[in-house]
């Protein structure tokens, strides 16, 4: 595998529509539905860290201020060739450093069923009962920074 770039941007940025390509093909294809059906205005206060391999974004996660010193992480994805190679987990954890250089205390976040485990290694921890989005089972997880 090439080398992996993280980088962070908006979604102001040239590569930004690689990220929404990126949303599209692994999170809403897979489950039969599109982003272009949806309100992605809020898009634009997202602070958006990414995954280059050979200029191609192969990774993405969005953060969210919600207050209170907390982000919400959002838009998880990592192309499907890459997958289990530790991109996912590198993201992540930039994400927190950042954040936590920013300021904020916690994270906070809808984990898709099969994506728990993930996060769990990653030190966070779920409550609450299940519920659905994008027509598939989540639960919330956060982790204190
Ligand atoms: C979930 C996802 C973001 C993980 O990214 P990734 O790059 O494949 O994960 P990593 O290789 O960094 O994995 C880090 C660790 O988590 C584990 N892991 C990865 N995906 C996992 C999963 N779905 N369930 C349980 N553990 C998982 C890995 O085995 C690895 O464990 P290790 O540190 O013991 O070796 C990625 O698989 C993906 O995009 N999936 C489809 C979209 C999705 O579900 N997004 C999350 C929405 S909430």
């Amino acid at each position: 595998m090439s080398d992996i770039i993280l980088k962070k941007i908006n979604s102001k940025d040239e590569l930004f529509k690689g990220v929404f390509a990126l949303r599209e093909k692994v999170l809403r294809i897979p489950l039969g539905l599109s982003l272009y059906n949806e309100d992605t205005s809020s898009d634009a206060e997202d602070a958006i860290y990414i995954a280059l391999s050979d200029e191609k974004v192969i990774g993405c996660v969005m953060c969210k201020n919600i207050g209170d010193d907390c982000i919400k992480l959002r838009q998880m994805a990592v192309d499907d060739s890459f997958q289990k190679s530790g991109i996912g987990k590198l993201l992540v954890l930039e994400a927190e450093r950042d954040s936590l250089q920013n300021g904020f205390k916690k994270i906070s976040l809808h984990a898709r069923q099969n994506a728990v485990g993930f996060y769990e290694k990653l030190g966070y921890r779920s409550y609450g009962p299940v519920f659905t989005e994008v027509g598939i089972p989540h639960l919330t997880m956060e982790k204190l920074l």
